[in-house]
């Protein structure tokens, strides 16, 4: 497992780091936000001769085209196995950067600093590495670990409003597969407010207790998809709309379209099903799901990387705070849970 460091010291860390052991060069990636936003913070602890690639930032440049961009300017600069690649940014930079670092010259060593709450608490942590490819999330990819995860919430102090909303989803969901009183603790009201660092170790400690277990996703890791199955449906169908919703709204949704699910199917009582449904709705507000869509969505859900066969197999809550995996779902009770979703009001 990866050795997650948490700071508030980003500077000191890293220069820590980068002093114990002697890399032939240094590479920084970045994309245009965290160059601009993210790269200053840590400026002191590198050397002169440092390179640095930047790529466009968003998960459209994900690609296959971008990883060209970042292997031609690797190989330009000579790179040799002996260099570290530092990917300084959030998840699309953590899964881009790593994957291009894995697989060029068979791998070399990089560093993982997240500046996302979704990648702090969740891209960073667990070795998945990758990209989208023809229109499929994460279609290329790899395990591996990197070096080092350097977490340093003073990052998320220039993150907008609505990205930093999108990482809380994932947080919500840890308190919800693993830990209801953290679930409970979490507010739902001036949510932006709250004690980062307390939270991301607390969260981050739930993912990691997971993957160690698991790190292949034979088993127990699927608990980490719980609200993800619609959720990614409803992710993909939204991608190409003049207004696409980020990963974590839309896995706010899922949450709760799967949390009824869990009422239906495995015995969730109704209270925690209204519990989960209105912390949600408290943070995430609605997302006006068009009824003509739906068999849109559910045709998106059919196709899920996740799935075995003709079943879809689901991550479902018999109570706030544990969940079970592989649950067998139809199509039609998806389309129930979108329903109930469509009918709640917020409060
Ligand atoms: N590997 C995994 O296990 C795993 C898990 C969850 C998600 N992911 C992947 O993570 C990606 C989503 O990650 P994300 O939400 O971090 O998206 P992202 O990397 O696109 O970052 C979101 C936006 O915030 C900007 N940004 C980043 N840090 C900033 C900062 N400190 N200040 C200002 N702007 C900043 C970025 O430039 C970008 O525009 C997806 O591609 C998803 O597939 C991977
Ligand atoms: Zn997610």
């Amino acid at each position: 497992m990866e050795t997650v460091l948490f700071t508030t010291d980003i500077q000191n860390s890293l220069a820590e780091v980068l002093r114990a052991r002697s890399y032939s060069k240094v590479v920084v990636l970045t994309d245009v936000n965290t160059r601009e936003h993210c790269l200053p913070l840590i400026q002191d602890a590198l050397l002169s001769d440092v390179l640095h690639i930047t790529v466009p930032a968003g998960e459209q440049h994900k690609t296959l085209e971008t990883c060209s961009i970042i292997w031609t300017a690797m190989t330009e600069a000579v790179l040799d196995r002996q260099a570290l690649v530092i990917n300084l940014g959030g998840g699309v930079i953590g899964d881009m950067g790593g994957f291009c670092a894995s697989v060029y010259k068979r791998g070399i060593p990089f560093l993982t600093i997240p500046t996302t709450l979704l990648s702090q608490v969740d891209a960073s942590v667990g070795g998945k590495l990758g990209i989208d490819f023809m229109g499929f999330k994460n279609h290329l990819g790899v395990f591996q670990l990197p070096e080092k995860v350097l977490i340093a919430p003073a990052f998320l102090a220039t993150l907008p409003q609505r990205e930093l909303r999108s990482g809380y989803a994932e947080v919500i969901k840890h308190g919800l597969i693993r830990d209801v009183v953290f679930f409970r603790a979490l507010p739902s009201k001036d949510w932006e407010q709250q004690d980062w660092t307390r939270v991301i170790r607390h969260s981050v400690g739930i993912k990691k207790a997971v993957v160690e277990v698991d790190p292949k996703e034979a088993g127990l890791r699927k608990i980490l998809n719980f609200g993800h199955s619609i959720g990614h449906a409803v992710e993909s169908f939204y991608l190409t709309s003049s207004n696409p919703l980020l990963h974590g709204e839309a896995i706010a949704l899922g949450m709760i379209a799967e949390g009824f699910l869990s009422f239906e199917k495995i015995g969730l009582s109704f209270e925690e099903l209204n519990e989960l449904s209105h912390k949600l709705l408290q943070v995430f507000g609605k997302v006006d799901l068009n009824t003509e869509n739906l068999d849109a969505i559910l045709d998106l859900c059919a196709q899920d990387k996740k799935n075995e066969g003709n079943t879809q197999l689901f991550s479902l809550l018999p109570t706030l705070g544990d969940c079970s995996f592989n649950i067998p779902v139809t199509p039609e009770e998806i389309k129930h849970a979108i329903i109930y979703y469509q009918q709640l009001h917020l409060a």
